[in-house]
């Protein structure tokens, strides 16, 4: 049996996957009944024969530890690009996106999620996005290609269809949700991060992107973030749209151009002009679009294109609501925001740091086809993602991160260790009131407790001792006050 396992391991296998069961082999005297588990039989197997295979799956099983090794020691630090998030951060965390639920609910806006795994078919698109190239994509045990989601709005495009007519329009939804990509690290941008997203379905108007400016302008001014620290560049997709359309540029090709113009501030203008030169673009095309994209100022564009366009009517549409919502002072126009994404249709914004020191904020816009390129009924759509780390190192920037520290109401701590269970019922009593309570456990002296209630910024220390306790009262001491009474449990507030 042994021999026949290894002919199979050292004749067959990949060399990946040889090193692993001839281990697996080695290790092993096997007993009169000895089988090879079947996952690793159907994985050297379909290894073997590259990939593909039946629902026993074809992923190779993660490798065993020798009989040697009992410990294996790790890396503490979390995988590249990922964060674990301590107390202090999570405190940080809460707080940030606290603000993103409370805001959307201003707005009037119902919660959503979606699984942060997805197949990898929804975000395969036609046009060379960077963040198909980032993304984290794999086969599972039941040979499904997969992928962690590197944004939400695929996933929203999904559950819209398959809600289909059961759902009554307009839709306004948000979601902060975890998002992967393998990007390359630089300050705010990460392998994992969060994005807050809303999103309306089912408004064709402008006033859809207005409100949602407006609810982005809402979450900054809460967190103390001014006109003059952050603006929003605003532009239409309709813009070059109109343009290349005069050349004779096809819509089909018109996601693509959007993403090598996207690319304008990252990559040498000559490598600009020749990837657009592939997409089959007159070089004169090519001249007339940089010129427009050169453009800072709604009056110069309509020179450009004529004041008979969609793109004009609704840039101009979304200035003049700025000033209703009253948010003008915080949006500019500039031609060259495309948006790196290639479903976007019409009006497009990208929240950034005035001082120009950071990446993006946020950014979003219309994306008024993307369900069909699911196969379901396209709906008008638009919306936003805001990312959790790029705002965090603006706050950082500006000395405005709040100090948050760990916050309990109580400290309940028996004096007696024949009071433990005393001190659980005072602690009870004061949960089931609504009271936050740091139960101390263990039998500790007066001044750990008071270190710990300074720590843990509690409002009160409640002590029971035996005296008092056999009275049905607590002693309480208010920390701030230094102000102490005794009281029965009953009347304990
Ligand atoms: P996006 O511009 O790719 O758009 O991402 C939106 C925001 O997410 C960025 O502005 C940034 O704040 C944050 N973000 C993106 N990638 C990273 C990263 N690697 N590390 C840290 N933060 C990041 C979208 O994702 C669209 N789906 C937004 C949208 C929603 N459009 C319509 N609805």
């Amino acid at each position: 049996m042994r021999g026949a396992i290894h002919m199979i391991v050292t004749t067959r296998l990949s060399s990946s996957l040889r090193p692993i069961l001839l281990d697996f082999v080695s290790i092993c005297s096997p007993p009169r009944n000895f089988s090879i588990p079947r996952r690793l039989i159907c994985a050297a197997a379909t290894k073997a024969n590259g990939g593909g295979g039946g629902r026993s799956g074809s992923i190779v099983a993660p490798p065993l530890l020798t009989q040697d090794e009992d410990f294996q020691k790790i890396d503490v630090n979390p995988p590249k690009g990922t964060r674990d998030f301590p107390p202090e951060d999570m405190r940080l965390r809460n707080w940030l996106f606290n603000h993103f639920k409370e805001v959307s609910r201003l707005f009037g806006y119902e919660e959503v999620d979606f699984p942060v795994l997805e197949t990898e078919a929804l975000f395969l698109r036609k046009a060379g996005e960077e963040i198909r190239d980032q993304l984290y994509c794999f086969e599972d045990r039941g040979n499904r290609r997969v992928a962690l989601r590197p944004e939400l709005t695929p996933s929203l495009a999904r559950l819209v269809i398959q809600k289909g007519k059961s759902v009554s329009l307009p839709l306004k939804w948000f979601a902060v949700g975890q998002c992967w990509r393998y990007e390359r690290m630089t300050r705010g941008r990460r392998r994992e991060h969060y994005q807050w997203n809303m999103d309306i379905i089912g408004v064709p108007q402008v006033t859809a992107e207005a409100e949602l400016i407006s609810s982005i302008v809402t979450f900054f001014k809460r967190i103390g973030i001014t006109a003059s620290d952050v603006g929003f560049k605003v532009s239409s997709r309709k813009v070059l749209q109109e343009l290349l359309t005069k050349y004779g540029v096809t819509e089909d090709m018109f996601g693509r151009v959007c993403i090598i113009i996207d690319k304008i501030e990252k990559i040498p203008i000559d490598e600009i002009k020749k990837e657009l030169g592939f997409t089959g673009i007159s070089e004169d095309a090519i001249e007339q679009l940089l010129q427009v994209l050169s453009v800072k100022s709604l009056d110069d564009l309509e020179d450009i294109l004529g004041g008979a366009g969609e793109a004009i009517a609704d840039l101009k549409q979304l200035f003049s609501l700025a000033e209703k919502f009253g948010y003008s002072e915080w949006i500019q126009f500039d031609a060259s925001v495309v948006r790196g994404l290639a479903y976007y249709t019409g009006i497009v914004f990208e929240g950034f740091d005035r001082k120009g020191k950071l990446r993006a904020i946020c950014g979003g816009g219309r994306y008024d086809r993307l369900l069909s390129t699911y196969g379901g009924d396209d709906i008008p759509a638009c919306g936003f993602g805001f990312g959790d780390a790029v705002i965090v190192e603006l706050l950082k920037e500006k000395d405005l991160l709040p100090e948050l520290g760990q916050e309990v109401e109580n400290i309940v701590c028996a004096l007696d260790k024949d009071l433990q269970g005393a001190a659980a019922t005072v602690a009870t009593a004061l949960r089931d009131k609504g009271q936050t309570v740091d139960l101390v456990l263990e039998s500790k002296p007066l001044k750990w407790v008071f270190k710990r209630a300074a720590r843990v910024n509690a409002r009160r220390l409640v002590l029971v001792g035996k005296t008092e306790w056999e009275d049905g009262s607590v002693s309480v001491k208010v920390l701030s006050s230094g102000e102490q009474f005794q009281v029965k449990l009953s009347d304990l507030e």
